[in-house]
């Protein structure tokens, strides 16, 4: 077993030195230059880059780019996207183009409430520490006044405290669920921190207070933000007449139109088609929160637990018809901060936001739902016409392109030939081999 010891106290030479004769087994010398390779060449701006985690000995890097003419409540906006999955880019402002110009995307914010819990373990009567919490609430509120102060003078703070008896799930268990508005920050330092102080307080005033026997104690077990906040919503669409649509793909409007809103419909009815589906949407709305330095994780986590809200893996988006208007709407949760964070110290994130025109939290809850809305409309619209396979292999060729180190020449030739042909790596490859035969004939 290699196992180290005080690791993270060697420097970053020493680190991909161990790693290099422990798991590489290559010459350091070899691994450091890999590494080094992606090292910034702005020491400051390497150091930022290392403080950001624990361990660093490189930085990996992912495309950034940029999809344009979206047009979201009447304002025009370039998203930036960092993402490695080719086409996503291409598909997006496909999209938002399509939608410019049959009068862009709708985004409301229907919320924007944060949540926290507190999860303790109470031995004693349910009655008596409900009647003592709602006794006391106010009490324990203001025991967070110092913390709250600042998120206050910026509009938010404290919504709401809730007991909740859990007992009938787990004997003794019982939680505060708490609401904040953290305004444009994601807000996590500032409810965690507001979290743990309810509960060592509460646990201290039960402690101290003689309507409780010794024996009628509190045990916190955490105190942590919930990743899930169904109250911080946005929603997002586009509607047009069917006639509008015009020709997509070859296909009539309304057949493109059926086709596309019975998708959606499986999406709704299937769960191994919901799982792509809002991969697809998450496809846009995680390129984007990466490339503004926000949670995409926790992002994730919360999405995937509201499209499973009524027991079911669902679509997050809807389409339909009504009166010859076709209409496609995305509706999620997300919590994003503007300020603070990663936001602020990762240099790119900073430039994202600036091409974003600085938003508010709430702007950037309706970009990340237009860009989700975009993203699905370009899958499902290729996906029910031309099929995906023909966008992503245009793209697919390009990696294939570079992967096979064909000059600028030989690409555009592979491009032209691949046209209107199957792509594959072996067939490029082949081609290529052709070309190469043919400028240059093998001596004997
Ligand atoms: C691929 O990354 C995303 C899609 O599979 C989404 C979808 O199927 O809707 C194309």
């Amino acid at each position: 077993m290699r196992k180290v010891s005080s690791f993270s106290k060697l420097s970053k030479y020493e680190k991909i030195s161990w790693l290099a004769k422990n798991f590489l087994y290559e010459s350091p010398v070899d691994v450091i230059n890999n590494f080094a390779g992606f090292w910034y060449e702005n020491v400051e701006i390497q150091k930022q880059f290392d403080g950001f985690s624990e361990n660093t000995i490189s930085n990996f890097h992912l495309p950034f780019g940029v999809a344009p003419n979206f047009l979201i409540n009447g304002k025009d906006y370039v998203i930036p996207m960092v993402t490695e999955e080719s086409s996503v880019v291409a598909a997006v402002s496909n999209a938002a183009k399509f939608w410019m110009e049959r009068g862009g995307i709708q985004a409301k914010v229907i919320d924007t409430q944060k949540l926290g819990q507190v999860h303790f373990f109470f031995q004693g009567s349910p009655e008596k520490l409900k009647i003592y919490f709602q006794n006391h609430k106010s009490e324990l509120i203001k025991s967070a006044a110092d913390l709250t102060a600042n998120m206050e003078k910026r509009g938010g703070g404290l919504l709401r405290l809730d007991l909740l008896d859990m007992t009938h799930l787990e004997p003794n268990y019982y939680q505060f669920k708490v609401a904040f508005e953290t305004c444009d920050s994601m807000g996590a330092n500032f409810i965690n921190s507001v979290l743990e102080r309810l509960g060592s307080e509460f646990r201290k005033m039960v402690a101290s207070s003689d309507e409780f026997s010794p024996e009628e104690s509190i045990e916190i077990n955490m105190c942590i933000l919930s990743n899930y906040t169904p109250d911080c919503l946005v929603e997002a669409s586009v509607s047009c007449t069917v006639e509008d649509l015009g020709i997509v793909n070859g296909f009539a409007p309304q057949h493109f139109a059926d086709k596309f809103t019975k998708a959606v419909r499986i999406a709704e009815i299937d769960v191994h088609r919901a799982t792509t589906h809002n991969k697809g949407i998450l496809n846009g709305i995680d390129s984007l929160v990466i490339a503004t330095g926000n949670d995409f994780r926790a992002v994730e986590s919360c999405i995937h637990t509201y499209a499973a809200k009524d027991g079911q893996y669902r679509s997050l988006s809807k389409a339909w018809i009504e009166k010859d208007i076709f209409h496609l709407s995305l509706k999620f949760p997300i919590a994003l901060g503007t300020v603070g964070g990663l936001t602020s110290l990762h240099p790119l994130a900073k430039t994202s936001l600036q091409i974003l025109g600085n938003p508010s939290a709430q702007d950037l809850m309706k970009i990340a739902a237009a860009v989700g809305l975009m993203q699905n409309f370009a899958a499902v619209k290729s996906l029910t016409t031309t099929g995906i396979q023909l966008g992503h292999m245009k793209m697919h060729l390009t990696n294939i392109i570079a992967e096979l180190k064909a000059n600028l020449e030989e690409a555009k030739q592979i491009e032209t030939y691949f046209n209107d042909k199957v792509i594959s790596v072996s067939e490029v490859r082949n081609y290529l081999q052709k070309l190469r035969d043919s400028i240059s004939p093998k001596t004997i």
